[in-house]
Protein backbone atom coordinates (compact mmCIF):
# COMPACT_ATOMS: atom_id res chain seq x y z
CA UNK A 1 0.00 0.00 0.00
CA UNK A 2 2.74 2.51 1.15
CA UNK A 3 4.91 1.57 -2.20
CA UNK A 4 1.05 2.48 -4.08
CA UNK A 5 1.09 5.61 -2.31
CA UNK A 6 4.80 6.34 -3.72
CA UNK A 7 4.99 4.55 -7.07
CA UNK A 8 1.71 6.72 -8.38
CA UNK A 9 2.61 10.35 -7.98
CA UNK A 10 6.07 9.35 -9.96
CA UNK A 11 4.00 7.46 -12.43
CA UNK A 12 1.77 10.30 -13.11
CA UNK A 13 5.49 12.62 -13.49
CA UNK A 14 7.07 10.05 -15.50
CA UNK A 15 4.25 10.57 -18.16
CA UNK A 16 3.57 14.34 -17.97
CA UNK A 17 6.97 14.74 -18.69
CA UNK A 18 7.08 11.99 -21.51
CA UNK A 19 3.92 13.64 -22.74
CA UNK A 20 5.99 17.27 -22.66
CA UNK A 21 9.32 15.51 -24.73
CA UNK A 22 6.53 13.93 -27.53
CA UNK A 23 4.94 17.48 -27.46
CA UNK A 24 8.21 19.47 -28.08
CA UNK A 25 9.75 16.93 -30.81
CA UNK A 26 6.56 16.98 -32.53
CA UNK A 27 6.52 21.04 -32.69
CA UNK A 28 9.94 21.21 -33.72
CA UNK A 29 9.49 18.59 -36.58
CA UNK A 30 6.14 20.82 -37.70
CA UNK A 31 9.02 23.70 -37.73
CA UNK A 32 10.71 22.55 -39.74
CA UNK A 33 8.10 22.69 -42.33
CA UNK A 34 7.51 26.54 -41.92
CA UNK A 35 3.23 26.00 -41.89
CA UNK A 36 1.68 26.18 -38.15
CA UNK A 37 -0.62 23.43 -37.08
CA UNK A 38 -4.78 24.58 -37.35
CA UNK A 39 -6.20 26.64 -34.79
CA UNK A 40 -7.67 23.97 -31.76
CA UNK A 41 -7.49 21.78 -28.99
CA UNK A 42 -5.92 18.14 -29.01
CA UNK A 43 -7.00 17.47 -25.15
CA UNK A 44 -5.97 15.18 -23.20
CA UNK A 45 -2.85 12.35 -24.04
CA UNK A 46 -4.14 9.71 -26.48
CA UNK A 47 -7.80 10.33 -25.65
CA UNK A 48 -7.65 13.70 -27.16
CA UNK A 49 -11.21 14.86 -27.45
CA UNK A 50 -12.83 11.79 -27.18
CA UNK A 51 -15.17 12.31 -24.08
CA UNK A 52 -15.88 15.83 -24.87
CA UNK A 53 -17.27 14.49 -28.75
CA UNK A 54 -19.26 11.42 -27.25
CA UNK A 55 -20.36 13.61 -24.17
CA UNK A 56 -22.54 16.40 -26.32
CA UNK A 57 -24.03 15.82 -30.15
CA UNK A 58 -21.73 15.51 -32.51
CA UNK A 59 -23.20 18.97 -33.97
CA UNK A 60 -22.66 20.68 -30.42
CA UNK A 61 -18.99 19.43 -30.45
CA UNK A 62 -18.32 20.36 -34.24
CA UNK A 63 -20.30 23.76 -34.56
CA UNK A 64 -18.62 24.86 -30.92
CA UNK A 65 -15.61 24.72 -32.55
CA UNK A 66 -16.00 26.28 -35.41
CA UNK A 67 -17.56 29.09 -33.81
CA UNK A 68 -13.97 29.35 -31.84
CA UNK A 69 -11.74 28.11 -34.29
CA UNK A 70 -12.93 28.98 -37.99
CA UNK A 71 -13.27 26.72 -41.20
CA UNK A 72 -10.19 24.92 -40.34
CA UNK A 73 -9.49 23.45 -36.70
CA UNK A 74 -7.51 20.18 -35.01
CA UNK A 75 -8.65 18.20 -32.90
CA UNK A 76 -8.06 14.01 -31.36
CA UNK A 77 -10.60 11.79 -31.58
CA UNK A 78 -10.37 8.56 -30.53
CA UNK A 79 -6.40 8.19 -30.85
CA UNK A 80 -6.34 9.85 -33.89
CA UNK A 81 -4.90 13.60 -34.72
CA UNK A 82 -7.63 15.25 -37.46
CA UNK A 83 -8.05 18.59 -38.98
CA UNK A 84 -11.82 19.57 -39.38
CA UNK A 85 -12.61 21.51 -42.55
CA UNK A 86 -16.02 23.29 -42.50
CA UNK A 87 -15.83 25.56 -45.33
CA UNK A 88 -16.90 24.49 -48.90
CA UNK A 89 -13.71 25.60 -50.59
CA UNK A 90 -11.40 23.22 -47.30
CA UNK A 91 -14.04 20.69 -48.78
CA UNK A 92 -13.26 21.18 -52.69
CA UNK A 93 -9.16 21.21 -51.72
CA UNK A 94 -9.62 17.93 -49.90
CA UNK A 95 -12.13 15.79 -51.93
CA UNK A 96 -11.65 17.37 -55.65
CA UNK A 97 -8.46 20.08 -56.50
CA UNK A 98 -6.13 18.15 -54.21
CA UNK A 99 -7.69 14.68 -53.80
CA UNK A 100 -4.68 12.85 -54.64
CA UNK A 101 -2.76 14.14 -51.41
CA UNK A 102 -5.79 12.35 -49.32
CA UNK A 103 -6.60 8.83 -49.48
CA UNK A 104 -9.57 7.18 -48.01
CA UNK A 105 -9.23 5.62 -44.68
CA UNK A 106 -11.78 3.03 -42.28
CA UNK A 107 -10.82 0.86 -39.19
CA UNK A 108 -8.91 -2.33 -40.48
CA UNK A 109 -11.93 -4.37 -38.69
CA UNK A 110 -14.45 -2.44 -40.57
CA UNK A 111 -12.28 -3.60 -43.79
CA UNK A 112 -12.42 -6.73 -43.33
CA UNK A 113 -15.94 -7.27 -42.67
CA UNK A 114 -16.95 -5.34 -46.28
CA UNK A 115 -14.00 -6.80 -47.91
CA UNK A 116 -10.77 -4.84 -48.93
CA UNK A 117 -11.38 -5.16 -52.56
CA UNK A 118 -14.71 -2.91 -52.07
CA UNK A 119 -13.62 0.76 -54.32
CA UNK A 120 -13.79 3.07 -51.89
CA UNK A 121 -11.31 1.92 -49.83
CA UNK A 122 -8.58 2.18 -53.23
CA UNK A 123 -7.49 5.52 -55.38
CA UNK A 124 -5.85 5.90 -58.32
CA UNK A 125 -6.34 3.05 -61.11
CA UNK A 126 -8.00 0.33 -59.29
CA UNK A 127 -10.94 2.98 -57.92
CA UNK A 128 -11.11 4.74 -61.44
CA UNK A 129 -11.80 1.28 -63.19
CA UNK A 130 -14.20 -0.05 -60.46
CA UNK A 131 -16.26 3.15 -60.31
CA UNK A 132 -16.86 3.09 -63.83
CA UNK A 133 -18.66 0.14 -63.63
CA UNK A 134 -20.44 1.04 -60.39
CA UNK A 135 -21.81 4.22 -62.38
CA UNK A 136 -22.25 2.15 -65.36
CA UNK A 137 -24.86 -0.15 -63.97
CA UNK A 138 -26.40 3.40 -61.80
CA UNK A 139 -26.94 5.68 -64.69
CA UNK A 140 -30.40 7.02 -65.19
CA UNK A 141 -30.22 5.41 -68.52
CA UNK A 142 -29.52 2.10 -66.79
CA UNK A 143 -31.64 2.59 -63.91
CA UNK A 144 -34.93 3.84 -65.84
CA UNK A 145 -35.68 0.04 -66.48
CA UNK A 146 -36.35 -0.53 -62.77
CA UNK A 147 -39.04 1.97 -62.52
CA UNK A 148 -41.38 -0.46 -62.35
CA UNK A 149 -39.28 -3.45 -60.56
CA UNK A 150 -38.91 -0.50 -57.63
CA UNK A 151 -42.61 0.21 -57.91
CA UNK A 152 -43.77 -3.42 -57.07
CA UNK A 153 -41.14 -4.01 -54.46
CA UNK A 154 -42.53 -0.63 -52.51
CA UNK A 155 -46.24 -1.57 -53.31
CA UNK A 156 -45.48 -5.12 -51.30
CA UNK A 157 -43.48 -3.30 -48.47
CA UNK A 158 -46.36 -1.01 -47.59
CA UNK A 159 -48.54 -4.18 -48.17
CA UNK A 160 -46.94 -5.79 -45.11
CA UNK A 161 -46.58 -2.53 -43.46
CA UNK A 162 -49.81 -1.72 -43.36
CA UNK A 163 -51.61 -4.02 -41.21
CA UNK A 164 -52.30 -1.66 -37.96
CA UNK A 165 -49.19 -2.78 -36.62
CA UNK A 166 -46.51 -0.62 -35.06
CA UNK A 167 -43.51 -0.96 -37.44
CA UNK A 168 -39.76 0.64 -36.62
CA UNK A 169 -39.84 2.59 -39.95
CA UNK A 170 -35.97 2.52 -40.27
CA UNK A 171 -35.84 -1.44 -40.13
CA UNK A 172 -39.24 -1.61 -43.14
CA UNK A 173 -37.11 0.72 -45.22
CA UNK A 174 -33.95 -1.08 -44.62
CA UNK A 175 -35.49 -4.22 -46.00
CA UNK A 176 -37.15 -2.41 -48.79
CA UNK A 177 -33.61 -0.69 -49.85
CA UNK A 178 -31.79 -4.29 -49.54
CA UNK A 179 -34.37 -5.71 -51.84
CA UNK A 180 -33.50 -2.51 -54.51
CA UNK A 181 -29.95 -2.99 -53.76
CA UNK A 182 -30.10 -6.75 -55.10
CA UNK A 183 -32.18 -5.47 -57.95
CA UNK A 184 -29.62 -2.93 -59.30
CA UNK A 185 -26.72 -5.94 -58.64
CA UNK A 186 -27.93 -8.38 -60.14
CA UNK A 187 -31.00 -7.67 -62.20
CA UNK A 188 -33.52 -10.97 -61.02
CA UNK A 189 -32.20 -12.93 -58.74
CA UNK A 190 -33.59 -16.20 -57.42
CA UNK A 191 -35.35 -16.38 -54.40
CA UNK A 192 -32.86 -18.47 -52.46
CA UNK A 193 -30.01 -16.67 -53.22
CA UNK A 194 -32.11 -13.57 -51.98
CA UNK A 195 -32.92 -14.80 -49.09
CA UNK A 196 -28.91 -16.56 -48.15
CA UNK A 197 -27.80 -13.32 -48.95
CA UNK A 198 -30.01 -11.67 -46.87
CA UNK A 199 -29.91 -14.00 -43.49
CA UNK A 200 -25.93 -13.56 -43.72
CA UNK A 201 -25.95 -9.36 -44.85
CA UNK A 202 -28.20 -8.96 -41.42
CA UNK A 203 -25.60 -10.48 -39.38
CA UNK A 204 -22.64 -8.85 -40.65
CA UNK A 205 -25.01 -5.59 -40.29
CA UNK A 206 -24.89 -6.28 -36.95
CA UNK A 207 -21.29 -7.10 -35.94
CA UNK A 208 -20.00 -3.82 -38.50
CA UNK A 209 -20.58 -1.32 -35.39
CA UNK A 210 -19.53 -3.57 -32.43
CA UNK A 211 -16.67 -4.32 -30.69
CA UNK A 212 -14.05 -5.78 -32.60
CA UNK A 213 -12.88 -8.80 -30.74
CA UNK A 214 -12.65 -12.41 -31.94
CA UNK A 215 -13.98 -13.64 -28.52
CA UNK A 216 -16.74 -16.73 -28.92
CA UNK A 217 -19.88 -15.62 -29.39
CA UNK A 218 -19.53 -11.87 -30.00
CA UNK A 219 -21.17 -10.25 -32.71
CA UNK A 220 -17.96 -9.08 -34.55
CA UNK A 221 -16.83 -12.55 -34.45
CA UNK A 222 -20.50 -13.69 -36.04
CA UNK A 223 -20.27 -11.26 -38.92
CA UNK A 224 -16.80 -12.85 -39.50
CA UNK A 225 -18.15 -15.96 -40.05
CA UNK A 226 -21.76 -14.63 -42.37
CA UNK A 227 -19.02 -12.72 -44.07
CA UNK A 228 -17.31 -15.83 -44.98
CA UNK A 229 -20.75 -17.35 -45.72
CA UNK A 230 -21.59 -14.12 -48.12
CA UNK A 231 -17.86 -14.46 -50.17
CA UNK A 232 -19.50 -18.30 -50.40
CA UNK A 233 -22.79 -17.69 -51.97
CA UNK A 234 -21.62 -14.64 -54.26
CA UNK A 235 -18.45 -16.85 -55.73
CA UNK A 236 -21.43 -19.12 -56.46
CA UNK A 237 -23.55 -16.80 -58.36
CA UNK A 238 -20.66 -15.45 -60.02
CA UNK A 239 -20.09 -19.17 -61.49
CA UNK A 240 -23.49 -19.88 -62.37
CA UNK A 241 -23.62 -16.91 -64.43
CA UNK A 242 -20.17 -17.42 -65.90
CA UNK A 243 -22.17 -20.68 -67.29
CA UNK A 244 -24.91 -19.41 -68.46
CA UNK A 245 -22.97 -16.75 -70.23
CA UNK A 246 -25.74 -14.31 -69.66
CA UNK A 247 -23.81 -11.22 -68.48
CA UNK A 248 -22.81 -9.86 -72.30
CA UNK A 249 -26.49 -8.87 -72.54
CA UNK A 250 -26.85 -7.58 -69.01
CA UNK A 251 -26.45 -3.61 -67.62
CA UNK A 252 -26.81 -4.51 -63.54
CA UNK A 253 -23.49 -4.66 -61.86
CA UNK A 254 -22.48 -7.83 -61.31
CA UNK A 255 -22.84 -8.19 -65.03
CA UNK A 256 -20.65 -4.96 -65.68
CA UNK A 257 -18.08 -6.79 -63.32
CA UNK A 258 -17.82 -9.92 -65.57
CA UNK A 259 -17.60 -7.91 -68.41
CA UNK A 260 -15.14 -6.02 -67.41
CA UNK A 261 -11.59 -6.27 -69.25
CA UNK A 262 -8.04 -4.38 -68.61
CA UNK A 263 -6.11 -3.78 -72.02
CA UNK A 264 -3.70 -6.31 -71.05
CA UNK A 265 -6.75 -8.50 -70.73
CA UNK A 266 -7.13 -8.97 -67.05
CA UNK A 267 -10.66 -9.79 -65.81
CA UNK A 268 -11.90 -9.41 -62.10
CA UNK A 269 -11.04 -12.22 -59.56
CA UNK A 270 -13.89 -12.96 -57.59
CA UNK A 271 -13.08 -11.70 -54.22
CA UNK A 272 -12.88 -8.54 -56.39
CA UNK A 273 -15.92 -9.15 -57.50
CA UNK A 274 -17.65 -9.99 -53.74
CA UNK A 275 -16.34 -7.36 -52.44
CA UNK A 276 -17.93 -4.44 -54.53
CA UNK A 277 -20.88 -6.73 -54.14
CA UNK A 278 -21.15 -6.17 -50.58
CA UNK A 279 -19.75 -2.54 -50.83
CA UNK A 280 -22.26 -1.70 -52.74
CA UNK A 281 -25.01 -3.31 -50.68
CA UNK A 282 -23.79 -1.59 -47.67
CA UNK A 283 -23.29 1.96 -49.62
CA UNK A 284 -26.83 1.85 -50.42
CA UNK A 285 -29.14 0.08 -47.53
CA UNK A 286 -28.55 2.30 -44.34
CA UNK A 287 -27.77 5.46 -46.30
CA UNK A 288 -31.72 5.07 -48.38
CA UNK A 289 -33.53 3.72 -45.61
CA UNK A 290 -32.58 6.56 -43.21
CA UNK A 291 -33.44 9.07 -45.74
CA UNK A 292 -36.68 7.57 -46.66
CA UNK A 293 -37.42 7.60 -42.46
CA UNK A 294 -36.08 11.11 -42.21
CA UNK A 295 -38.69 12.08 -45.10
CA UNK A 296 -41.10 10.35 -43.24
CA UNK A 297 -40.64 11.95 -40.27
CA UNK A 298 -40.41 16.25 -42.06
CA UNK A 299 -43.68 15.18 -43.47
CA UNK A 300 -45.78 14.05 -40.65
CA UNK A 301 -44.56 17.12 -39.45
CA UNK A 302 -45.55 19.23 -42.19
CA UNK A 303 -49.22 18.72 -42.68
CA UNK A 304 -49.48 21.53 -45.00
CA UNK A 305 -46.74 20.11 -47.18
CA UNK A 306 -47.70 16.49 -46.96
CA UNK A 307 -51.46 17.89 -48.82
CA UNK A 308 -49.65 19.19 -51.21
CA UNK A 309 -47.14 15.93 -51.68
CA UNK A 310 -50.00 13.74 -51.58
CA UNK A 311 -52.12 16.72 -53.97
CA UNK A 312 -49.07 16.03 -56.58
CA UNK A 313 -49.11 12.49 -56.53
CA UNK A 314 -52.84 11.91 -56.37
CA UNK A 315 -52.65 13.66 -59.99
CA UNK A 316 -50.13 11.54 -60.92
CA UNK A 317 -52.06 8.02 -59.75
CA UNK A 318 -55.26 9.37 -61.37
CA UNK A 319 -54.11 9.63 -64.57
CA UNK A 320 -52.47 6.31 -64.60
CA UNK A 321 -56.10 4.66 -64.40
CA UNK A 322 -55.69 4.76 -60.64
CA UNK A 323 -52.48 2.67 -60.73
CA UNK A 324 -53.92 0.31 -63.10
CA UNK A 325 -50.84 1.65 -65.39
CA UNK A 326 -47.04 1.37 -63.69
CA UNK A 327 -45.59 4.52 -63.11
CA UNK A 328 -43.14 5.93 -65.63
CA UNK A 329 -39.69 6.86 -65.65
CA UNK A 330 -40.91 10.40 -67.45
CA UNK A 331 -43.60 10.92 -64.49
CA UNK A 332 -40.62 10.32 -61.83
CA UNK A 333 -38.75 12.91 -63.63
CA UNK A 334 -42.10 15.41 -63.06
CA UNK A 335 -42.62 15.27 -59.42
CA UNK A 336 -41.20 19.01 -58.16
CA UNK A 337 -42.75 19.04 -55.16
CA UNK A 338 -42.09 15.93 -54.11
CA UNK A 339 -38.72 16.21 -55.56
CA UNK A 340 -38.24 19.08 -53.30
CA UNK A 341 -39.31 17.49 -50.53
CA UNK A 342 -36.57 14.64 -50.94
CA UNK A 343 -33.82 17.69 -51.16
CA UNK A 344 -34.54 19.42 -48.00
CA UNK A 345 -34.72 16.33 -46.24
CA UNK A 346 -30.97 15.24 -47.28
CA UNK A 347 -30.27 18.84 -46.45
CA UNK A 348 -31.38 18.93 -42.62
CA UNK A 349 -30.89 14.98 -41.91
CA UNK A 350 -27.02 15.06 -43.75
CA UNK A 351 -27.18 11.65 -43.91
CA UNK A 352 -23.63 11.64 -44.24
CA UNK A 353 -22.48 14.43 -42.06
CA UNK A 354 -19.06 13.65 -42.82
CA UNK A 355 -16.38 11.68 -44.25
CA UNK A 356 -12.76 10.78 -44.04
CA UNK A 357 -9.38 10.95 -45.93
CA UNK A 358 -5.85 10.85 -44.47
CA UNK A 359 -2.93 13.16 -45.68
CA UNK A 360 -0.51 10.67 -47.61
CA UNK A 361 2.23 13.89 -47.38
CA UNK A 362 2.66 17.15 -45.47
CA UNK A 363 -0.24 19.41 -47.14
CA UNK A 364 -0.68 23.01 -46.74
CA UNK A 365 -3.56 24.47 -46.72
CA UNK A 366 -4.63 28.59 -46.41
CA UNK A 367 -0.73 28.75 -44.25
CA UNK A 368 -2.04 25.81 -41.82
CA UNK A 369 -0.12 22.68 -42.06
CA UNK A 370 -1.76 18.76 -42.46
CA UNK A 371 1.06 16.52 -41.28
CA UNK A 372 0.90 13.69 -43.13
CA UNK A 373 -0.57 10.69 -41.84
CA UNK A 374 -3.31 12.78 -39.75
CA UNK A 375 -6.58 12.53 -40.43
CA UNK A 376 -9.25 15.22 -42.39
CA UNK A 377 -12.68 15.26 -41.92
CA UNK A 378 -14.69 17.48 -44.20
CA UNK A 379 -18.23 18.40 -42.80
CA UNK A 380 -20.87 18.54 -44.52
CA UNK A 381 -23.50 18.78 -42.23
CA UNK A 382 -22.28 22.29 -41.29
CA UNK A 383 -22.50 23.32 -44.86
CA UNK A 384 -25.93 22.51 -44.83
CA UNK A 385 -26.67 24.05 -42.08
CA UNK A 386 -24.60 27.35 -42.23
CA UNK A 387 -26.85 30.75 -42.92
CA UNK A 388 -24.53 31.81 -45.60
CA UNK A 389 -25.34 29.88 -47.77
CA UNK A 390 -28.93 28.41 -46.55
CA UNK A 391 -31.40 31.17 -44.97
CA UNK A 392 -32.85 30.11 -41.60
CA UNK A 393 -31.29 26.81 -42.20
CA UNK A 394 -32.77 25.22 -39.28
CA UNK A 395 -36.18 25.68 -40.98
CA UNK A 396 -37.26 22.53 -43.01
CA UNK A 397 -38.41 24.45 -45.82
CA UNK A 398 -38.55 22.28 -49.34
CA UNK A 399 -39.44 25.86 -51.70
CA UNK A 400 -35.64 26.56 -51.09
CA UNK A 401 -35.11 24.74 -53.80
CA UNK A 402 -37.73 25.87 -55.92
CA UNK A 403 -36.15 27.43 -59.12
CA UNK A 404 -33.14 27.41 -58.21
CA UNK A 405 -30.20 25.46 -59.79
CA UNK A 406 -28.05 23.24 -56.83
CA UNK A 407 -25.49 24.52 -56.22
CA UNK A 408 -22.75 21.76 -55.72
CA UNK A 409 -20.64 23.73 -53.94
CA UNK A 410 -22.45 23.87 -50.40
CA UNK A 411 -25.35 20.67 -51.08
CA UNK A 412 -23.47 18.14 -50.80
CA UNK A 413 -25.74 14.95 -49.49
CA UNK A 414 -24.21 12.82 -51.82
CA UNK A 415 -20.70 14.16 -51.41
CA UNK A 416 -18.36 15.43 -54.03
CA UNK A 417 -15.33 14.65 -56.35
CA UNK A 418 -13.73 10.82 -56.99
CA UNK A 419 -15.70 9.34 -54.23
CA UNK A 420 -18.80 10.73 -54.75
CA UNK A 421 -22.05 9.00 -54.37
CA UNK A 422 -22.33 6.77 -57.67
CA UNK A 423 -26.16 5.67 -56.86
CA UNK A 424 -27.77 9.30 -55.69
CA UNK A 425 -30.00 8.77 -58.84
CA UNK A 426 -31.04 5.47 -57.63
CA UNK A 427 -31.79 6.36 -54.23
CA UNK A 428 -33.76 9.46 -55.29
CA UNK A 429 -36.08 7.50 -57.69
CA UNK A 430 -36.22 4.89 -54.83
CA UNK A 431 -37.86 8.15 -52.28
CA UNK A 432 -39.50 9.44 -55.02
CA UNK A 433 -41.36 5.69 -56.07
CA UNK A 434 -41.85 5.67 -51.94
CA UNK A 435 -43.81 9.01 -51.57
CA UNK A 436 -45.82 8.15 -54.65
CA UNK A 437 -47.20 5.63 -53.07
CA UNK A 438 -47.03 6.69 -49.21
CA UNK A 439 -48.43 9.62 -49.54
CA UNK A 440 -51.79 9.57 -51.30
CA UNK A 441 -52.71 6.17 -49.75
CA UNK A 442 -51.62 5.95 -45.99
CA UNK A 443 -51.91 7.76 -43.15
CA UNK A 444 -49.67 7.18 -40.49
CA UNK A 445 -48.85 8.12 -36.65
CA UNK A 446 -46.17 8.60 -34.98
CA UNK A 447 -44.82 6.78 -31.53
CA UNK A 448 -41.16 7.15 -30.66
CA UNK A 449 -39.48 9.93 -31.75
CA UNK A 450 -36.23 9.81 -29.97
CA UNK A 451 -34.00 8.69 -32.47
CA UNK A 452 -34.58 8.72 -36.18
CA UNK A 453 -33.72 4.45 -36.38
CA UNK A 454 -36.01 4.15 -33.05
CA UNK A 455 -38.99 5.55 -34.92
CA UNK A 456 -42.20 3.62 -34.77
CA UNK A 457 -45.18 4.52 -37.08
CA UNK A 458 -48.32 2.84 -37.66
CA UNK A 459 -49.54 2.98 -41.10
CA UNK A 460 -53.20 2.67 -42.23
CA UNK A 461 -54.74 2.81 -45.51
CA UNK A 462 -56.93 5.12 -46.11
C1 LIG B 1 -29.85 8.75 -49.74
C2 LIG B 1 -29.02 7.78 -49.96
C3 LIG B 1 -27.52 7.93 -50.08
C4 LIG B 1 -26.69 8.87 -49.53
C5 LIG B 1 -27.08 10.04 -48.63
C6 LIG B 1 -25.34 8.55 -49.95
C7 LIG B 1 -24.22 9.31 -49.63
C8 LIG B 1 -22.94 9.03 -50.07
C9 LIG B 1 -21.78 9.85 -49.82
C10 LIG B 1 -21.78 11.16 -49.03
C11 LIG B 1 -20.71 9.24 -50.39
C12 LIG B 1 -19.27 9.77 -50.43
C13 LIG B 1 -18.50 9.28 -49.23
C14 LIG B 1 -17.08 9.81 -49.22
O1 LIG B 1 -16.73 10.73 -49.95
O2 LIG B 1 -16.32 9.29 -48.40
C15 LIG B 1 -21.19 8.01 -51.00
C16 LIG B 1 -20.38 7.11 -51.68
C17 LIG B 1 -20.86 5.94 -52.25
N1 LIG B 1 -22.19 5.57 -52.40
FE1 LIG B 1 -23.78 6.55 -51.66
N2 LIG B 1 -25.38 7.43 -50.73
C18 LIG B 1 -26.69 7.02 -50.85
C19 LIG B 1 -27.18 5.96 -51.58
C20 LIG B 1 -26.41 5.09 -52.34
C21 LIG B 1 -26.91 4.04 -53.18
C22 LIG B 1 -28.40 3.73 -53.40
C23 LIG B 1 -25.83 3.39 -53.72
C24 LIG B 1 -25.75 2.22 -54.66
C25 LIG B 1 -26.73 1.54 -55.16
C26 LIG B 1 -24.64 4.05 -53.20
C27 LIG B 1 -23.34 3.68 -53.49
C28 LIG B 1 -22.22 4.39 -53.09
C29 LIG B 1 -20.86 3.95 -53.37
C30 LIG B 1 -20.46 2.68 -54.12
C31 LIG B 1 -20.01 4.93 -52.85
C32 LIG B 1 -18.48 4.94 -52.89
C33 LIG B 1 -18.01 5.66 -54.17
C34 LIG B 1 -16.51 5.73 -54.31
O3 LIG B 1 -15.78 5.53 -53.36
O4 LIG B 1 -16.09 6.03 -55.44
N3 LIG B 1 -25.03 5.09 -52.38
N4 LIG B 1 -22.55 7.92 -50.81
Amino acid sequence: MEKAIFFVPVLILFFTILYYVILRINKNKFHENKSKLPPGSMGWPYIGETLQLYSQSPNVFFSGRQNRFGEIFKTKILGCPCVVLTSPEAVRFVLINQANLFKPTYPKSKEDLIGPWALFFHQNEYHIRLRKLVQASLYPGVIRNLVTDIEDLTVSALDSMANGRVINTFSEMKRLSFEVGILAIFGNLETHYKEELRENYIMVDRGYNSFPTNLPGSPYRRAKKARKRLGEILNSITRERKEQKLPAAGKDLLSCMLNSKTESGETLSEDQIADNIIGVLFAAQDTTASSLTWVVKYLHDNPKLLEAVKAEQMEIYMSNGCGKRPLTWHQTRNMPVTHQVILESLRMASIISFTFREAVTDVEYKGYLIPKGWKVMPLFRNIHANPEFFTDPHKYDPSRFKDTALNPRTFMPFGTGVHACPGNELAKLEMLIMLHHLAPRFRYSTYNRRYYYSYTHSMTRL
